[in-house]
């Protein structure tokens, strides 16, 4: 027998990398900045800046990738047709299928954050017939709101920026690892985006954020929380948004989201029953909440519709792909590991 690597290749370490970690204290890291001091100091798009390229900005620097992004936002009378032909499809396939109709234009940065920069207005018109229009709001986190809700508002684009931010690169998650496989195939970014899409979506990633909005708001008192886990851990169902392959603990996102919460929607119901489920789920099987877990309430409270969660994760996501594919090509070596074969041999043909 062969030595195999652990199932799901838990714990095991495939490939170095510059642009995310987990720190001692149990604390994700963007090249080298603590994620909860980087959401409290600067903005969404410095930080997309920082796990791009490996620093923070300059002020003349900081202005010109915001107005590439921008620039680059819009999105071609093509794409526009493409979703409007998948209307009322998930908006994460809308937007998987319109990344993988996007021309490639080439593997340097510039080529990889065009792509990124148009997700916004991909989701958008996922759901609406109209066209963004031109004269949106300058930055990212801003426009993307207004995309999202069709309102303005300055400090709920603020409090969207923060979750963006959470989101926006945990090195090798299932689907950037999926990402980096088919870069190292020397495959195009389009190519590779529509893998980390693909793979994003499962409920056991990022497609746990939706879930978790579905069973939360149902639920009314902390005699309905005990039940709902009671029910589910007795019949061995995953309760979404718990659990992390990483945070056995904590999840640090999930904390950063908890404490805003808690100092703008104190005392919303949802907000009270998920502290408590938070508190009843990790006595009783010692299990974390993860970001999609306050993440998906939060965003409910910024007035986002749930169909958008999920592409919001895929958003903020982007720019983190953006990071591994050029890392992935700036030291390639195809990724192909081996399977043990266990099945039958040497069998005939009559
Ligand atoms: N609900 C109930 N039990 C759970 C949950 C959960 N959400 N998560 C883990 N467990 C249990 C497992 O059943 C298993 O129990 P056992 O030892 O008694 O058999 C034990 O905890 C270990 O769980 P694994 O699934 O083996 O842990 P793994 O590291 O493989 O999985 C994962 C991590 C996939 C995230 C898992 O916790 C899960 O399915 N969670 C729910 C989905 C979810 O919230 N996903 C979002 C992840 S965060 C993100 O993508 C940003």
């Amino acid at each position: 027998m062969v030595d195999l690597a652990p199932k799901g290749l838990e714990g095991v370490y495939v490939d170095t990398t510059e642009i995310a970690t987990t720190d001692k204290t149990g604390n994700l890291v963007y090249r080298g900045y603590r994620v909860i001091d980087l959401a409290d100091k600067t903005s969404f798009e410095d930080i997309a800046y920082l796990v791009v390229y490996g620093s923070i900005p300059d002020a003349d620097k900081s202005r010109a990738f915001s107005s590439f992004l921008r620039e680059n936002a819009q999105i071609s009378e093509e794409s526009g047709k493409i979703a409007g032909i998948m209307k009322g499809r998930p908006v994460i396939d809308v937007l998987r299928t319109v990344v993988s109709s996007l021309k490639p234009e080439g593997v340097n940065t510039d080529a990889l954050l065009s792509i990124a920069a148009k997700f916004p207005e991909i989701i958008h018109s996922a759901a609406n017939s109209s066209p963004a229009g031109s004269k949106l709001p300058e930055a990212y986190p801003d426009r993307f709101y207004y995309l999202l809700t069709g309102k303005e508002d300055r400090n709920k684009a603020r409090l969207l920026e923060k979750i963006l931010i959470m989101y926006m690169e945990h090195e090798f998650n299932a689907s950037t690892f999926a990402l980096r496989v088919t870069a190292s195939t020397m495959a195009d970014p389009v190519c590779a985006f529509t893998t980390a899409l693909a793979t994003l979506k499962g409920p056991l990633h990022g497609g746990a954020n939706s879930a978790v909005l579905k069973f939360l708001l149902g639920i009314k008192n902390r005699d309905e929380v005990k039940r709902y886990v009671d029910s589910a851990l007795e019949k061995k169902e995953k309760i979404m948004g718990f659990g992390h392959r990483v945070y056995k603990d904590k999840d640090p996102r999930a904390q950063y989201i908890k404490k805003i919460l808690l100092e703008n929607f104190r005392d919303n119901p949802a907000v009270q029953n998920a502290v408590y489920m938070e508190e009843y789920i990790w006595n009783k099987k010692a299990l974390a909440a993860n970001v999609d877990f306050y993440g998906a309430l939060y965003m409910h409270l910024l007035g986002i519709d749930e169909k958008f969660y999920l592409p919001i994760f895929a958003a903020a996501r982007a720019f983190g792909w953006v990071a591994h594919y050029s890392e992935q090509m700036s030291n390639n070596k195809l990724i192909r590991p081996l399977a043990h074969y266990v099945g039958k041999m040497d069998l005939t043909l009559r």
